[in-house]
């Protein structure tokens, strides 16, 4: 257990109710400006109603630009500057980007690629995570950081690096391999137990000595995938013991200031097992951005924060960063329409965020980031930006109460999990288009277009409330998930699972005797050869969708099993969803990859059968997001246009607190508009 919840605010900040306030603010970087820009900045946080900021999070270089030689006027200036302003401070201990003194010094710390390539300084997060010299350097500056401030009175947070593991998690150098036979040893015992896990008997891999043993670099033909599953655990575990070692320092110092590290929960990053780091800080944190090319991409932030929900255990939650309008990072960088800075900041204030942040305050005038968007633009204060920015400044200081209430679940769980992912997607297997966040993600947003509350939850977290349990895609099943998974069927629960899940174990080994070995006789079908289809492949299903990537030939095996849906054409009658009803529960198929329409009815079928209401007016479902959360006597609704027409949403009454009215029944929600209703429970 963790000594804390939420940040330590500054008396001054804290209402006297003690609830609230909702944290609003953004990454902060004086070290790039002047001090009248300081004072400009300081004027305008106070403007926008902004009351924390992450700072020094890239400050190494300036604080300490020698090895023996500390230059903290930058940062105690604006720490006391901004204390002057009411505005706390979320401190990064600032290890992200080691100075250039200390890679000429140590060039050894650097990390090395696949294929051997050396990645230089000149960028940002240039080091080994397993690096004892460079876990020296920086913990000797964690060190002196917490030394100089962990008794701030403006500290509200520690923040641990930042974005560990964007570049860097996954390093192939000796260091990484010294590291990785450590590991192995500590999760094997003996090398005949690695060889028996990794199927080294294969291809004439068997190991005599620990000390043959590398990281998976670019090999003559495809790599041991034993080998390469285990180092994308141990990749993720390094980075977690570097966590812990930043953690550790702080606890010592500053055993009453709470601890984050940002999570990159958002498209396609997967390397980092949040469900097991989240055990290390104190508040979960996440930044997240849009992929501007992605269609769904607004579907995927909730998702993205459903999950962090998840990861929260529906406890309060830091967005610590976003974009105010465009990034500079995506091939091509539209800025974001009127109205969605505040619709997207309310959505992540849904799913239990209780601290709305950005990167960053200002924009960079120069660097690799200048034309990424930020409260402060180019453009200067008489800007469109800057003017959505104080109006959600206002919307958060109107929702002051929300603070602290409980992100409320819904009925319907989708499965999540990080070693499923990297097990799914190596190589040599059916089909290389196989997506698992997508499969995961086609899920959510039948549901969400079906009008359910649907919950993203790490699969090792509690799921027998749930009256419906999907588990799309999940491909690698450990002995205790399929235990859980087969009790809470017994116990009558309603399980959904589809193609390429239930495959193997924990070791990437085949469970045998047909597919999906782990639930085949759960299902009642079996599978003998997977279906995956070629790009652009289609094959129709009754009704007039359509399958696409996968769709498994599923015989039927048991007499109760009733089939959901059929494909047509050349396969026409033979299953594509199967459900067996278990005494009060049921285990249900669904062997292709569905279009969006079919899978939207199958969903809703699914759910009405597991005794699942829609929680949202079906006529707005597909154009309004509805979430809940709760205090033990007030309940607040949201309901978020996800799109640019404006909707309307009848059987929801309240009093809408941005709005300052009372609602009865009917709400009208503009383009991009939000509405959160307040009533008592
Ligand atoms: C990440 C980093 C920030 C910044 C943003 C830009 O989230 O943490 O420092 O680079 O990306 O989108
Ligand atoms: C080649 C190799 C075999 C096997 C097959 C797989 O023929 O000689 O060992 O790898 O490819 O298609």
């Amino acid at each position: 257990m963790t000594p804390h919840h939420w940040l330590r605010w500054p008396a001054a900040t804290t209402p006297a109710a003690g609830r609230g306030p909702l944290a609003f603010g953004a990454d902060y970087n004086p070290e790039q400006w002047s001090r009248d820009t300081w004072r400009e900045d300081v004027r305008l946080m106070r403007e926008a109603g902004v009351n924390v900021v992450n700072l020094g999070i890239f400050a190494w270089a300036t604080v300490q630009p020698a090895p023996d030689r500390y230059e903290w006027d930058v940062l105690d200036e604006a720490f006391e500057l901004l204390h002057a302003n009411g505005v706390a401070v979320d401190l990064g201990t600032g290890t992200a980007s080691p100075p250039p003194w200390l890679t000429a010094l140590h060039p050894e710390i650097l990390p090395v690629t696949e294929d051997g390539q050396v990645l230089y300084p000149g960028g940002r997060q240039h080091w080994r995570p397993t690096s004892p010299v460079f876990r020296r350097y920086a913990l000797g500056h964690v060190r002196a950081v917490a030394e100089r401030y962990g008794s701030h009175p403006g500290l509200a947070l520690w923040h641990v690096s930042n974005e560990l593991g964007c570049h860097n998690v996954h390093d192939y150098s000796d260091d990484a391999a010294t590291a990785f036979r450590e590991w192995l040893r500590a999760r094997y015992g003996s090398i005949d137990a690695l060889n028996e896990a990794w199927a080294t008997s294969f291809w004439s891999q068997r190991y005599s000595d620990w000390s043959q043993i590398l990281p998976p670099r670019v090999a003559a033909a495809f790599r041991n995938p034993g080998q390469q599953l285990d180092f994308w655990r141990f990749s993720s575990d390094a980075l977690r013991d570097y966590l812990q070692a930043e953690v550790a320092v702080l606890r010592e110092l500053t055993p009453d200031v709470p601890i984050t590290t940002n999570f990159m929960v958002m498209g396609g990053t997967k390397s980092m097992n949040y469900a097991e780091w989240r055990a290390d800080v104190d508040v979960i944190s996440n930044d997240h951005y849009l992929t501007a090319a992605d269609a769904d991409r607004y579907e995927e932030l909730a998702f993205s924060a459903a999950l962090v929900r998840g990861l929260a255990r529906s406890r309060p939650w830091f967005l610590m960063e976003q974009s105010t309008s465009a990034v500079n990072w995506q091939p091509i960088n539209p800025p974001k329409a009127p109205g969605q800075l505040a619709r997207d900041s309310l959505t992540q204030l849904a799913y239990g965020a209780d601290a709305i942040s950005y990167f960053q305050w200002r924009q960079s005038a120069g660097g690799a980031e200048k034309f990424h968007s930020a409260l402060v633009p180019h453009s200067g204060t008489d800007s469109r930006v800057w003017r959505e920015v104080c109006e959600l400044g206002a919307a958060l200081s109107a929702l002051t109460d929300v603070a602290g209430s409980t992100a409320a679940a819904g009925r319907v769980a989708l499965l999540f999990d990080w070693e499923a992912w990297w097990a799914a997607e190596l190589d040599s297997h059916p089909s290389e288009r196989f997506r698992y966040r997508s499969v995961v993600f086609d899920w959510f947003k039948a549901f969400v277009d079906a009008g359910f509350a649907v919950d993203v939850q790490p699969v090792a977290d509690d799921f027998s409330a749930y009256s419906l349990v999907v588990a799309p895609g999940l491909y690698l099943v450990n002995d205790e998930t399929r235990r859980r998974i087969t009790d809470y069927v017994a116990a009558g629960g309603h399980l959904v699972t589809t193609f390429f899940s239930g495959i193997v174990d924990d070791t990437d080994r085949v469970v045998l005797g047909g597919y999906p070995g782990v639930f085949r006789e759960l299902l009642g079908i079996r599978v003998e050869e997977f279906g995956p289809l070629l790009d652009g492949e289609e094959v129709p299903v009754e009704g007039g969708g359509n399958g696409s990537l996968w769709a498994d030939p599923v015989d039927v095996v048991a007499p109760e099993v009733e089939v959901l849906a059929r494909y047509a054409g050349a396969r026409a009658g033979a299953p594509v969803a199967t459900r067996r009803p278990i005494g009060a529960g049921s285990a249900s198929y669904v062997g292709a990859r569905l279009d969006p329409a079919t899978l939207r009815g199958l969903a809703a079928r699914l759910a009405a059968a597991a005794g699942v209401e829609p929680d949202l007016d079906p006529s707005a479902a597909e154009h309004v997001l509805r979430r809940e959360r709760h205090h033990d006597d007030s309940r607040y609704v949201f309901l978020l246009n996800r799109g640019d027409q404006p909707r309307t949403v009848k059987g929801e009454s309240g009093f809408d607190v941005l709005a300052g009215r009372a609602v009865q029944d009917v709400v009208e929600l503009p383009p991009y508009g939000a509405a959160v209703l307040r009533s008592p429970r």
